[in-house]
């Protein structure tokens, strides 16, 4: 069974589509266009490129494909150049449509591209990995990394429409798809019940381990559900709405930029939702018994609940410090006493800092 979740923005709005072989209805959001730039990597067009191009000419949308490179270091400049080039060269004009097949690295490079292309073209975001199904691919933001740093040159560039297959995830790669499930678990924090219930169920959590169709439609149309809220809330991050998408993200970004530990994504966000439950017990926000539920979720599915060893806290508050959101403060983004709904925390007590850093295993 298919679900639909809508994105409403103002005066527009767009569908995300959760489900068994929903790419195969790629043709309908691309209704009248007369071509489609299909953007993918090698080893995912291998896969999913062909019956996509094929439902894609059947429908009268004339549809090519297009490969970049994979890895961070491809989200470049460089990719975005060479794409648009091989784009003029085939003739794609401003009312035809990129469609984005493949992780969080292809929808935003391909999500970007397609904003600068012409002054902005249409752009289909088909995501192929769990993670780019319950976040990358909804909600906008788009960009490329440089030299410099990750994701500094970008543009919110909303999808014509986001086409989650499920199906595609049964070829995602053991480790990808555990660290999706680090993103997917956040979610439950932010207040699903039904979503936290279905992670702390063991049956479910099996399922969901063996990438059960219906029951990861289930948990990807929620997770999606709980990301369009809060974009459709605040397309462009200026009532700090969004921010909470941040749970347990400030140590998980600080984590990542020391980088030499090798951390996926989804990784760092599960041994930084076990620190951002630890603090809020220690400021009384959560009891004192959520940490440890926390964990027993995170480590059913594979996931890392402490920090890798040798991480220094003072390493980390300094990386902290320089996040985007946080001004020179520290930032988090913690539930209201009793549990409540999630809320920015600026500069917690030392002591409640140094308590949660050690139950990471992060020495103080
Ligand atoms: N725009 C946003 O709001 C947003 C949010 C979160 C993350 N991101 C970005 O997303 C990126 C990470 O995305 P990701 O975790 O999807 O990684 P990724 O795109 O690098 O994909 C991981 C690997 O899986 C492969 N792959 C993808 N789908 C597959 C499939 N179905 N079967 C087999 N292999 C498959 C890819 O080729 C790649 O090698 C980062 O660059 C991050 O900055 C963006």
């Amino acid at each position: 069974m298919t679900r639909t979740i809508g994105v409403e923005l103002g005066a527009r709005r767009y569908d995300i589509s959760v489900g068994s072989g929903v790419l195969g209805g790629a043709a309908t959001p691309l209704a009248g266009r007369a071509r489609a730039a299909v953007v993918s990597q090698q080893n995912i067009a291998d896969l999913y490129a062909e019956p996509l191009l094929a439902a894609l000419h059947a429908a009268g949308t004339a549809a090519a494909l297009f490969l970049m490179g994979d890895g961070e270091e491809a989200k470049s400049l460089p990719t975005v150049e060479s794409l648009c080039r091989q784009f003029a060269a085939w003739g794609l004009l401003r009312g035809d449509a990129v469609v984005a097949l493949g992780g969080g690295v292809v929808g935003d490079t391909a999500g970007f591209t397609a904003a600068a292309y012409h002054r902005g073209v249409a752009c289909l975001q088909a995501p192929t990995t769990l993670l780019a199904q319950v976040d990358a691919a909804i909600g906008g933001k788009t960009g490329v990394n440089l030299p410099e740093g990750k994701n500094l040159v970008g543009a919110f560039h909303q999808p014509l429409a986001v086409l989650c297959d499920v199906d595609t995830l049964s070829t995602l790669a053991d480790r990808e798809y555990r660290a999706g499930l680090g993103e997917v678990a956040k979610y439950a924090f932010m207040g699903d019940a039904e979503l936290s219930a279905t992670l702390a169920d063991e049956t479910a959590a099996a399922a969901l381990l063996a990438r059960d169709p219906a029951v990861l439609t289930d948990v990807v149309a929620r997770s999606a559900a709980i990301k369009a809220a809060v974009v459709s809330a605040d397309e462009h991050e200026r009532t700090g709405l969004r921010a909470t998408l941040n749970y347990g993200h400030t140590l998980a970004h600080a984590l990542e930029t020391l980088g030499h530990y090798g951390l996926l994504h989804g990784e760092a966000v599960s041994v930084g939702l076990v620190f951002a439950t630890e603090l809020a017990a220690a400021l009384d926000r959560l009891p004192a018994e959520a940490p440890d539920a926390t964990r027993a979720m995170l480590a059913r599915f594979g996931l890392p609940t402490a920090a890798p060893d040798g991480v220094a806290a003072a390493d980390l508050v300094t990386l902290m410090r320089r996040d985007k959101k946080a001004a020179g403060g520290l930032t988090f983004v913690l539930p209201a006493a009793g549990g409540g709904p999630l809320e920015r925390v600026d500069d917690p007590p030392a002591a409640a800092l140094e308590r949660a850093f050690e139950k990471v295993g992060v020495a103080v």
